[in-house]
């Protein structure tokens, strides 16, 4: 089956940035989202980061005003019925995400992949609310989707190797380099990435630095390109709460226990960049002000 269609659910900052790199890869891509603002936000967030590409000479108006063609909005979950491919990228909840995947097993024709972003969530947990656990599989992106090289592929325990030969020529397609792995809480990267973000919170509860000196340490020690605390708030601090919470449980180790202050911060509201605070302060435009 060719794959020639792609209909990306959740149209926030991982949903938009898979349709932006899936369209100027060449398919046709349905984005779907159950609010408008979001979608329209979406939408409007992927034609800016074309047009900021035209400016730096990356791509012609031409081009970008036929990726834009590629690109389909609707609020219709029906609309899944005509792609070939689903990447599922709402929020981190098993329940909102088994009542999706439930009505799209119904919606898509049989031979349609069904496939999730989740970055905690088992994917044989998962797939095991759709008939066609086969045709189900993991597709974890990173933030920014259209800057970060990988696509980590998780095989649920029932995935076939069709279903797995489909999503690597997708992740191809994309140019992205991948990995595959088994099913197990956080995969790869992030069982090893969320536990260190979760260390920072603690240790700036701890006392034992500032934002600042904590970030820098990082940054200056360890070359990362950004630090821990201004990561998590772009991940979104409800987001890697909810990972740690789901290796808590998970994995029963007290080592993932969530910091104290990173679950004040999401009660609080303090979601990180896109609630315009976290750790640090931003403005609209998710430009960061300081502490
Ligand atoms: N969307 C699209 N492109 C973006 C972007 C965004 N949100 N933010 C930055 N970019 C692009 C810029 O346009 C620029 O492109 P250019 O080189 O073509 O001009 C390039 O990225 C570099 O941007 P800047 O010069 O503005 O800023 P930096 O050099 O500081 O880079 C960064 C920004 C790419 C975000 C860099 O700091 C970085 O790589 N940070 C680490 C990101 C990371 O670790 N991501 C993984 C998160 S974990 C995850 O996603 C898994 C999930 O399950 C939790």
């Amino acid at each position: 089956m060719e794959i020639k269609k792609i209909f990306v659910i959740g149209a926030g900052l991982m949903g938009a940035g898979i349709a932006q790199v899936a369209i100027q890869s060449g398919y046709d891509v349905i984005l779907n989202d159950i609010s408008e603002s979001t979608l329209a936000n979406g939408a409007t967030g992927i034609e800016e980061r074309l047009n900021r590409s035209v400016a730096k000479g990356f791509m012609s108006h031409e081009e970008k005003d036929a990726c834009m063609k590629r690109l389909t909005c609707s609020m219709e979950l029906a609309s899944a019925a005509e792609c070939q491919f689903v990447i599922e990228a709402i929020y981190e909840n098993f329940e909102a995400k088994r009542a999706v995947f439930e009505k799209l097993d119904v919606i898509c024709p049989p031979e349609t992949i069904l496939s999730s972003n989740t970055s905690s969530i088992s994917l044989t947990a998962l797939s095991s609310v759709v008939k066609r656990p086969e045709k189900f599989i993991g597709m974890h992106f990173f933030s920014p989707v259209p800057v970060m090289k990988l696509l980590e592929i998780i095989r649920g325990l029932r995935t076939s190797e069709d279903t797995l030969s489909a999503a690597r020529e997708v992740g191809e397609r994309l140019e992205k380099v991948m990995v595959v792995a088994k099913d197990m809480p956080g995969f790869i990267v992030n069982r090893i990435l969320i536990p260190m973000l979760n260390e920072a919170v603690q240790i700036l509860d701890e006392s034992i630095g500032t934002v600042e000196d904590i970030d820098n340490g990082m940054k200056c020690g360890c070359n990362h390109p950004m630090g821990p605390l201004a990561l998590a708030d772009m991940v979104g601090l409800d987001v890697l709460l909810a990972a740690i919470e789901v290796f808590y449980s998970e994995l029963g180790d007290s080592k993932y226990r969530p910091a104290p202050l990173l679950r004040k911060m999401v009660k609080a509201g303090y979601l990180g960049r896109k609630s315009g605070a976290g750790f640090y302060l931003y403005e609209a435009g998710g430009k960061k002000l300081g502490v």
